[in-house]
């Protein structure tokens, strides 16, 4: 008899603008999956495998700037298919959950925060990214543009040089904070908004019981499944969490 195929692993990733504290959830949430007796990796985009880390470096460089916004989307999909390819999938077969700061998320909030962007370029290039691989799990980290970059500002100290995104102006900041409530609230199944003004611990609190609730714990008897459970059949607000996991 062969043995019993192992169970996919979760897909939980956390999203936001500069200064809203993914590196430190990420790390907490790693941390108690862990305690919990689940295998768990963290990875972060760009990079997570070795030829994206180097695409890394050249869109934060800002090499790529010049040629645009739609050449950057690019970039960023070229190195999210080689860490979807060598690091996500392999592990999500192996029944590891896959904890990832940024995802393709970003994309739809940064390059689309241009404004320059026709949206159904952006969502086919998503569509042939992704190719059906959707997270369990989106939490978006959300706070006022303005604390986000004073935030990232004293982490990066004085004299600290600004990335190519942190560059750009205020605007451009709070544009891509409205795209990700905008995705927050179109997709609640998928998503869970988080006010990243509490403090960390508070914000770990959430994140985990969004986990427990969502993801880890059975339905009640004789209770309607909550909305956010990847397993739930009958999407009802177009969320396409029937596609999770796909691809
Ligand atoms: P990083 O140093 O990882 O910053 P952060 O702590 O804010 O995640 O830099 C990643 C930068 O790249 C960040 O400014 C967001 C940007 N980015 C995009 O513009 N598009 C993308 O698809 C991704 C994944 C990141």
């Amino acid at each position: 008899m062969s043995p019993a195929p192992t169970a996919r692993g979760t897909f939980i990733t956390f999203e936001g603008g500069e200064g809203a504290g993914k590196s430190t959830q990420v790390r907490l949430l790693v941390e108690k999956l862990r305690e919990a007796g689940i295998n768990a990796i963290a990875t972060r985009e760009p990079g997570g495998s070795a030829d994206a880390e180097i695409l890394r470096d050249i869109l934060l460089s800002g090499l790529v700037k010049p040629l645009g916004p739609k050449a950057e989307a690019i970039l960023f999909s070229a190195a999210r298919i080689d860490h979807i390819d060598r690091t996500i999938k392999p592990a999500l077969e192996a029944g590891t959950w896959v904890v990832c700061d940024r995802f393709s998320d970003s994309t739809r909030a940064y390059q689309g925060a241009t404004g320059t962007l026709d949206p159904r370029f952006l969502a086919a290039l998503e569509r042939v990214t992704l190719a059906g691989l959707v997270p369990d799990l989106t939490v978006v980290l959300d706070l006022p543009a303005d604390i986000g970059l004073a935030r990232a500002a004293a982490r990066r100290g004085e004299g600290g040089r600004l990335d190519r995104f942190e560059a750009e102006d205020l605007h451009f900041h709070e544009a891509l904070r409205q795209i990700y409530l905008d995705i927050a609230a179109a997709e609640p199944r998928r998503c869970l908004s988080v006010d990243a003004t509490q403090p960390s611990e508070d914000v770990g609190h959430a994140v985990w019981d969004a986990v427990v609730y969502r993801l880890l714990s059975p339905p009640p008897l004789n209770e309607p499944a909550p909305a956010n459970r990847p397993q739930d059949g009958n999407p009802q607000d177009g969320d396409s969490k029937d596609e999770r996991h796909g691809g």
